[in-house]
């Protein structure tokens, strides 16, 4: 199919921009570099640096690469930042959005597959977290993603443009080539394995005092590869709604720690800090509906083969693309 990528040069984006290369579509990426990298970008797919907020570029972009489904990578992910800076997420997350929306309806695409969050749930009483649990963002980031949500039922309804919305929980890991390479980085794994390679003398374990086994925050880890199948899935003719995409296993932030000693051999002093305004103590997916409804199945499950994943890239790319 004809595909166009918003964000096709960030994490995520990148990771399933080769991966549907290498399905056989024909992808054109769309990204403003802002938080993506040029070198991210599979030199299969089509490359236009363009910002959202720019509709007839990303008109423009839609119709030269005749785009029958459009996929929305191109969100600002920081939870502490979108608590002293809404207006950049509500602009970029939900503003720019509707610009992508109305170039989608403009130009005729059929389906839009959104990358949404755990972060929708807010803090859930129970786990693991179904896709009809109550919907209630406790920070800026998580409600944006959730008012695109609402937003998508809405064009649904009055234009009949489908959607497939996927919820991830903690995506980690890498491809042999492309990876996690954020500008400012505020992600666990990454963050142990720059401890690793000697980058940082000490990795921070926020909270040391929540209502789990050892303290400390758990969270339900999902390979980047398992979550790009995912997208291929959803292009699937009848395919469309919301997906929760975890592994249904959590790990703590400690036992997230030991793998990464245990994967790379390292020593990884931590330093135990207060609390980061925000956290849930658990988030684990139920992801039964993703697996029964689209047959989707994790490939790479464990956390052991997640960190070693990002460790191969981390030790080939120290210092990112
Ligand atoms: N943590 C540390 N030390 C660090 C970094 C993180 O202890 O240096 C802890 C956090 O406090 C949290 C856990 O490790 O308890 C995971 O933190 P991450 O920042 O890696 O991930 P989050 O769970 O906060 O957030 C991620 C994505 C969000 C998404 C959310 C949904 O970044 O975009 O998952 O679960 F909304």
């Amino acid at each position: 199919m004809n595909i166009l990528v918003a964000g096709g040069a960030g994490y995520i984006g990148s990771v399933f921009v080769e991966e549907a290369c290498n399905a056989g579509h024909n992808v054109t990426v769309f990204d403003s570099l802002v938080e993506g990298h040029r070198a991210a970008v599979n030199e299969r797919a089509r490359f236009v640096q363009g910002d959202l907020a720019d509709r007839a570029a990303t008109s423009q972009a839609l119709k030269e690469a005749q785009a029958e489904a459009v996929f929305y990578f191109a969100g600002f992910i920081m939870v502490g930042e979108s608590m002293t800076e809404p207006g950049k997420y509500f602009r970029n997350n939900v503003s720019n959005g509707i610009e992508l929306l109305e170039a989608c309806i403009e130009t005729g695409v059929k389906k839009i597959v959104f990358s949404s969050t755990a972060a929708v749930f807010g803090m859930p009483d129970r786990v693991p977290i179904e896709e009809d649990f109550p919907k209630q963002p406790v920070n800026a980031y998580g409600e944006s993603k959730l008012m695109f949500e609402t937003l998508l039922e809405w064009y649904r309804k009055i234009h009949g443009l489908n959607y497939v919305v996927f919820r991830y929980f903690n995506a980690a890991g890498a491809s042999a080539s492309r990876g996690e390479a954020h500008r400012i980085e505020t992600h666990l794994i990454p963050n142990i394995l720059k401890v690793a390679l000697g980058q940082k003398e000490n990795c921070a374990i926020f909270g040391t005092d929540y209502d789990t086994p050892d303290g400390t925050c758990i969270r339900d880890y999902i390979h980047v590869l398992d979550l790009a199948s995912s997208h291929l899935l959803a292009l699937k003719e009848g395919v469309s709604g919301s997906f929760n995409l975890g592994n249904g296993e959590g790990y703590s932030v400690r036992e997230v720690i030991d793998t990464c000693r245990k994967v790379t051999g390292r020593d990884i002093p931590v330093l135990e800090e207060p609390r980061r305004a925000g956290d849930p103590p658990r988030l684990i997916a139920s992801s039964r509906k993703a697996i029964t409804e689209l047959g989707w199945k994790p490939a790479h499950p464990t956390l052991e083969e997640i960190v070693t994943t990002a460790w191969h890239w981390h030790q080939s790319h120290p210092d990112g693309y």
